[in-house]
């Protein structure tokens, strides 16, 4: 019988797409088929995600959970992968003797090997090294699922902010080849692949070499030669930067096409003041001229971003200034955070924490504004004609199908199955809470 391999994801959508690499990595390499029964699994991993207190508590709790099957059998590995491993290492199994397998973000290539070792030698193997970007190399070329796929291209960041672990978890910003990105996204697009999302922690401080080119490359010119390849109709990125969003970008979304009316811009905070402490790198007013030069050069685009709440030093005049900002800038979709403080972060020594009590009050208040502005721009909606890709049968209701927008929003409708992957015009009906409803306009696939 096969091997089964049960995969838990903790994080981001980096986190996420190391996992489908993994499950690729271990299926093709060892005949691992994945699980969704941990009893059942003679291989458990978890792949960790250190941003917030919460998140890492999690991980601990639900691993106490895993060694209860490893005692019913003894031959069980457990592998604790992602961020909560680069930045405990070996004290994960201290903490947690019954863990086998401790890896980083950047290693997760080398779990054949180290399943193999762990094996031989009875010993936890752990591995939690930054080795420049060599993962790539060594893990098999993307495999699609449906017509949306993902491509990291870059790994880490340098931006170190003074809240966040990840430039310590993920290591340094490092680009990955020109040439690399546009072999996986053209192999995707050979397995039908309709719409790329370009992934990374600041996708548009890549860089690299160009042919022909002697200056070093940036974003923008990386998503031109994406649009190029034959089959891509529309390009997504996650997570972009305030800092290097620059001209040249925004005119980008213009000229392109194929680049989604939707860029997810973290703001993070209303106040310079609290901006500062951020170490952002960019004040209010910056913030909101790219955002005007964006609407204008792409009128319609959905804009999405990310706060946080309750920074220490944060008053009551500092949150009212990300409250009028959330209105003011009308977001599209936003996630908002408690804030948590993570050991080895600048952060994590300020005085003047917030009381948790106030956090809490300020981050509803601040969702409440968030989810008012989203119901207004669904309403907005109504009426209105999108090209939607159709990704595959409705959650809801499998005798209908779902679909992406260009601005990003999931719109159910009645069709037949031959339409999943292509691009199909809709008028929206109706605008629920988070997903809208639509019909055909148009005759691109049998009804
Ligand atoms: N690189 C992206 C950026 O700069 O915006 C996002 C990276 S982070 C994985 C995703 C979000 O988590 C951040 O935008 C921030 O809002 C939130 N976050 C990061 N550290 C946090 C902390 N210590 N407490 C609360 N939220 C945090
Ligand atoms: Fe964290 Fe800032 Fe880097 Fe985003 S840019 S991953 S918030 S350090
Ligand atoms: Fe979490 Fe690491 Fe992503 S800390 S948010 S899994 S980069």
């Amino acid at each position: 019988m096969a091997k089964r391999l049960y995969l838990r994801s903790f994080g981001c959508q980096m986190n996420e797409y190391d996992s489908d690499r993994m499950v690729e990595l271990l299926g093709l390499e060892q005949g691992y088929q994945r699980t969704d029964d941990p009893a059942q699994a003679d291989l458990i991993l978890f792949n960790t995600c250190s941003v917030r207190e919460k998140a890492q508590e999690k991980v601990f709790a639900d691993l106490g959970r895993m060694r209860e099957l490893k005692q019913v059998r003894p031959e069980v590995l457990i592998g604790v992968g992602g961020c909560v491993a680069s930045q405990e290492g070996a004290a994960i199994t201290k903490r947690a003797p019954y863990v086998d397998l401790v890896f980083g973000p950047q290693t997760l290539h080398r779990l054949p090997a180290m399943i193999q070792a762990r094996r031989d030698s009875g010993t936890a193997q752990v591995d939690i090294r930054f080795p420049e970007i060599e993962k790539f190399d060594h893990l098999p070329p993307a495999q699609a699922h449906g017509p949306c796929a993902q491509v990291s291209i870059m790994e880490g960041c340098s931006k170190f902010c003074s809240f966040c672990v990840v430039p310590y978890t993920r290591g340094e910003e490092v680009s990955r080849p020109l040439q690399d990105v546009l072999t996986d996204v053209a192999g995707l697009a050979d397995q039908q692949v309709r719409e790329i999302t370009l992934l990374g922690q600041n996708v548009n401080a890549w860089r690299g070499a160009i042919p022909g080119q002697s200056a070093p490359g940036d974003f923008t010119d990386l998503l031109g030669f994406v649009a190029e390849i034959p089959g891509i109709q529309r390009i997504r990125y996650t997570t972009s930067h305030p800092k290097e969003f620059t001209q040249r970008l925004i005119d980008a979304h213009a000229r392109i096409p194929a680049l989604a009316q939707q860029v997810h811009l973290p703001v993070q905070s209303g106040s310079d003041r609290i901006l500062a402490a951020m170490k952002r790198g960019y004040s209010v007013l910056e913030y909101k001229s790219i955002l005007r030069r964006l609407r204008a050069a792409c009128p319609g685009v959905a804009i999405s971003s990310d706060f946080i709440v309750g920074f220490p030093g944060e008053t009551e005049q500092d949150f009212q200034a990300t409250l009028d900002l959330a209105t003011e800038m009308a977001f599209d979709g936003a996630y908002a955070f408690t804030y948590s403080s993570r050991p080895g972060t600048p952060a994590a020594a300020l005085q003047d924490a917030v009381p948790q009590a106030l956090k809490a009050e300020r981050l509803q208040r601040l969702q409440q504004q968030l989810q008012q502005n989203e119901r207004t721009l669904s309403q907005h909606m109504l009426g209105s004609l999108q090209q939607v890709l159709v990704e595959g049968p409705s959650r809801r209701d499998a005798s209908e199908l779902c679909g992406r927008s260009s601005n990003n929003r999931m719109i159910n409708f009645p069709g037949a199955p031959a339409c999943i992957g292509q691009l199909v015009t809709l008028r929206i009906t109706e605008a629920r809470h988070h997903t809208l409803r639509g019909e055909r306009v148009t005759e691109n696939a049998t009804q």
